[in-house]
């Protein structure tokens, strides 16, 4: 297949913009990019695809999803605009918890047929990648039902799933007080058991007073990398509990939300090569005041990734180009590092080398978009102005 007079942004340096650019793909794999004017001779022989100037983005990367889950929290909703904080109605049994009840109530079935018109609407708005996370089971066997569903996804849309074991997520209310013990009895053997059906790709937890501190978590994390898994954290998201650099000494992939991150957190990131994954919709829905600190991350050269964060609490957003407008107008991202942060950055806090640039050699995932600027991906606010999709080198139909 080739695409012939693209405006692509490859996102290899910067925007890594080529006017008038073709791209070659062999299969699932990108083979050749460049300028029309270069395109070797062989190469006109492929099914040709004419762009017409539109421009050409590596497929989107939602990094940081919990598409899975039951039921909904549009009371809640109501329950913040009458004053009630996120903390407060989680202390009150409400919340995550809300949403653990009725996870546990729901068969694995159950929760694909409600995840898939979630990840319809992630599609439709540019994801070819999408990272699902579990965390509403907190039982062994709830866990690792979410994670099946998970798992499941990926056969039956087109579109890369990696999902997270999310095994510290809140405190059940069958553990309350009881935060070393839930490690113990429930965290942990959940992860042996994911970790032996392959259902994990990496391990996540929720740092925060409302859940898990460092020292709880410390187990959980050298287990994860017993086993050899990557781990990512929620952390710094309502207030600084050392989180991100707890995460940066056990070379976390990410650390995520960080309205709240400290010099020092920032520091061990940059050092760790932690990605900063922002959640711009958590922020927006809670009606936080505290931005995370964009203007140091960018100085201490942090890679920043974007992503929706779609949760039925605190995130119930379903668009990556929606999370990078709010990234800009909101934190102050740059354009360019909002769709760094949802390509080339994203592959980055999911541990994947194949994709979220357009290069030879990488997995033909594409977005082909009624624009002409990649600024616009993120200057228009709830478009989306997805032409096609091109995934592991075939086109939507
Ligand atoms: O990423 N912060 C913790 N976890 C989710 C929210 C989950 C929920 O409220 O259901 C988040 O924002
Ligand atoms: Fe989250």
């Amino acid at each position: 297949m080739l695409l012939t007079h693209a405006t692509l942004a490859t996102m290899t340096d910067g925007y890594g913009l080529i006017p008038d650019a073709a791209v070659a793909i062999d299969g699932d794999r990108i083979v050749w990019v460049g300028p029309m004017a270069d395109l070797p001779a062989p190469l006109t022989q492929a099914d040709s695809i004419d762009c017409r100037g539109r421009l050409v983005t590596p497929g989107l990367i939602d990094c940081h999803s919990h598409a899975v889950h039951a039921g909904h929290r549009a009371v809640e909703f109501e329950l913040r605009l009458q004053g009630a904080s996120y903390a407060e109605i989680a202390r009150a049994g409400g919340g995550i918890l809300s949403t653990v009840t009725a996870t546990r109530a729901a068969t694995e079935a159950d929760l694909l047929a409600s995840a898939l018109p979630r990840i319809d609407q992630m599609i439709a708005s540019g994801a070819t990648t999408i990272e699902v996370k579990s965390g509403y089971g907190l039982t062994v066997a709830d866990e690792i039902k979410m994670l099946r569903a998970a798992r499941q996804i990926g056969d039956q849309r087109q579109v890369t799933i990696r999902a997270t074991h999310l095994a510290a997520h809140a405190i059940p209310p069958e553990y309350a007080g009881r935060a070393r013990d839930y490690i113990a009895d429930v965290a942990i053997p959940s992860l042996w058991a994911a970790h032996a059906e392959g259902l994990a790709d990496a391990v996540d937890a929720f740092c925060e007073t409302i859940a898990f501190s460092t020292d709880e978590l410390a187990p959980l994390f050298a287990e994860a990398r017993r086993l050899g898994l990557p781990v990512k954290l929620h952390a710094e998201q309502l207030t600084d509990q050392h989180g991100a650099g707890f995460a940066a000494r056990h070379a976390a992939l990410s650390a995520d939300h960080l309205e709240y991150l400290s010099p020092e957190g920032i520091a061990a990131m940059a050092a760790a090569g932690t990605v900063a994954v922002i959640l711009p919709g958590a922020f927006y829905t809670l009606r936080e005041s505290q931005s995370p600190p964009i203007a140091a991350l960018r100085a201490a050269g942090v890679p920043m990734a974007v992503a929706t964060d779609l949760n039925p609490g605190s995130s119930p957003m379903a668009s990556l180009p929606l999370a990078m407008n709010m990234a800009c107008t909101l934190f102050r991202l740059t354009p360019q590092e909002a769709l760094l942060g949802t390509t080339a950055h994203a592959a980055r806090a999911l541990g994947l080398a194949d994709r979220g640039r357009i290069a030879p050699g990488l997995r033909a995932d594409l977005c082909l978009w009624n624009a002409d600027h990649p600024a616009e991906l993120s200057y228009r606010i709830g478009a989306t102005p997805l032409h096609a999709r091109i995934f592991g080198g075939h086109l939507d139909a």
